[in-house]
């Protein structure tokens, strides 16, 4: 193991091939926000977590008669750190009478789409922040209103019709999920291409709901008993977490290159719990992950790569662990640790991304039996944030947008 000391001094002479560092950085400024948000006490409520992870049933879906409706107001609470998703999805057919209150850019979002009108509208402050809204839909004669803490955030007119004179008279309502592909949403009639205005969602939303009502009680024919993985009783904070044994896999396709001349590629992981063993990443192709990986073992964050024998870290959460792979050590003057891995190929890093099969693993590899659990309030590639909904595939149980506030509380992730 070098220090950064001696690296610095050599900067830019014999280092033509890359290396490899760890930067120990001051966290990212948004961990300072979390502690003036209120804390929500959530017990005397069960609530219904909104994930069932990717390619999953419903948490639940409701049917109601709607000949029998009289009551045509929906209402629940509502409580995310993800500011994208479906909150509800009704319709009495998927063709041609649907509806969807979700969020876009964390503010809420109606599509709706019938014999009336075909319509994407966005309204009402953000809501991904944590804390629970309050959110109401009713359908009044031609109208349908969003309220959100009592008051009247949205109110459109002459989208809708008479209830009891639908075609077909039965009209369900899902949670958290879209009952058609969630390409068809922003189509237009007929719907060939999908909308090129960038009008679909990412479904999946990290969200809890409580104290939800339906439509009319009287009216509902039946309902699926509630599946959702999480509980919603554990104190969350902003984040991604990966339970014991889950991992997640991006295609190196869909996250930036990296940069040529200089030759630079980074990676910052803003770690803030972490317990247990196993990987946390690795960059390589799903026959050889191996390229270069992190892993936590014995307290300690261990750097291996292909190129030759690693080095390690000692455990610290609360910052952001940035790793580097450069030609040229920069020495800021600012409050680094740096160090240095055995020169390295820059041509096989390049040449991940030039395959289809390169990969950016995330927690547990495929196969691997590992109980490291860990917590990560952001994740940047070339500093850019990445979005555990953009994933090429991942384990229904990693947190997308949320951690929970104490370290013995995300292993449980039954309801
Ligand atoms: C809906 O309710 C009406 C009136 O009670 C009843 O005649 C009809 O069979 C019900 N339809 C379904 C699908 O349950
Ligand atoms: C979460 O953890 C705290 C402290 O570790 C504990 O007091 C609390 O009961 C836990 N809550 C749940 C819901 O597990």
């Amino acid at each position: 193991m070098e220090s950064g000391g001696p690296l610095a001094t050599r900067h830019g002479l014999q280092l033509l091939l890359p290396l490899l560092l760890l930067l120990l950085l001051p966290s990212h400024e948004g961990r300072a926000v979390r502690h003036t948000l209120p804390r929500q006490v959530t017990q005397d409520w069960p609530a219904l977590h909104l994930s069932n992870g990717p390619g999953q049933e419903p948490v639940t879906i409701m049917t109601f008669n709607l000949t029998k409706i009289i009551k045509t107001i929906s209402s629940f609470e509502f409580r995310t750190w993800d500011p994208e998703g479906v909150i509800f999805y009704g319709d009495t057919n998927p063709e041609d009478d649907w509806f969807v209150l979700g969020l876009r850019d964390g503010r809420p979002e109606i599509q709706l789409h019938n014999h009336w009108a075909q319509l994407t509208v966005g309204a009402g402050p953000r809501l991904d922040n944590g804390r629970w809204y309050q959110m109401e839909v009713k359908i009044h004669v031609d109208s349908v209103m969003l309220g959100l803490d009592g008051e009247e955030v949205l109110h459109l007119r002459q989208v809708s019709g008479p209830l009891v004179n639908k075609p077909q008279p039965t009209m369900r309502i899902a949670l958290g999920v879209l009952l058609f592909p969630a390409s068809k949403l922003g189509c237009r009639i007929p719907c060939i291409f999908p909308s090129p205005y960038g009008l679909q969602l990412v479904p999946d939303l990290d969200g809890c709901l409580r104290r939800n009502d339906w439509l009319d009680q009287q009216a509902q024919t039946s309902a699926s008993v509630p599946t959702s993985l999480r509980s919603c009783a554990v104190e969350s904070q902003p984040g991604i977490f990966f339970p014991p044994g889950t991992g997640a896999e991006f295609s190196l396709q869909d996250i930036p290159r990296p940069h040529v001349e200089p030759w630079a590629f980074s990676l910052d992981l803003g770690l803030q719990l972490a317990a247990g063993s196993g990987h946390l990443l690795a960059l390589g192709t799903p026959e050889n992950p191996f390229w270069l990986s992190l892993h936590l073992r014995d307290q300690k964050v261990v750097l291996s790569s292909v190129s030759g024998p690693g080095l390690d870290l000692p455990l610290i959460l609360g910052i952001t662990l940035q790793l580097k792979l450069t030609v040229v050590v920069l020495n800021q003057g600012t409050k680094k640790e740096i160090l240095a891995l055995p020169p390295m190929d820059p041509d096989s890093l390049l040449n991940l991304w030039a395959q289809t099969q390169g990969r950016l693993f995330l927690g547990a590899l495929p196969g691997e039996a590992s109980s490291a659990s860990f917590c990560l309030d952001g994740l940047w590639a070339q500093g850019q944030r990445l979005d555990m909904d953009r994933a090429l595939s991942r384990s229904q149980d990693i947190w997308t947008h949320s951690c929970p506030q104490n370290p013995g509380n995300g292993t449980d992730t039954t309801r």
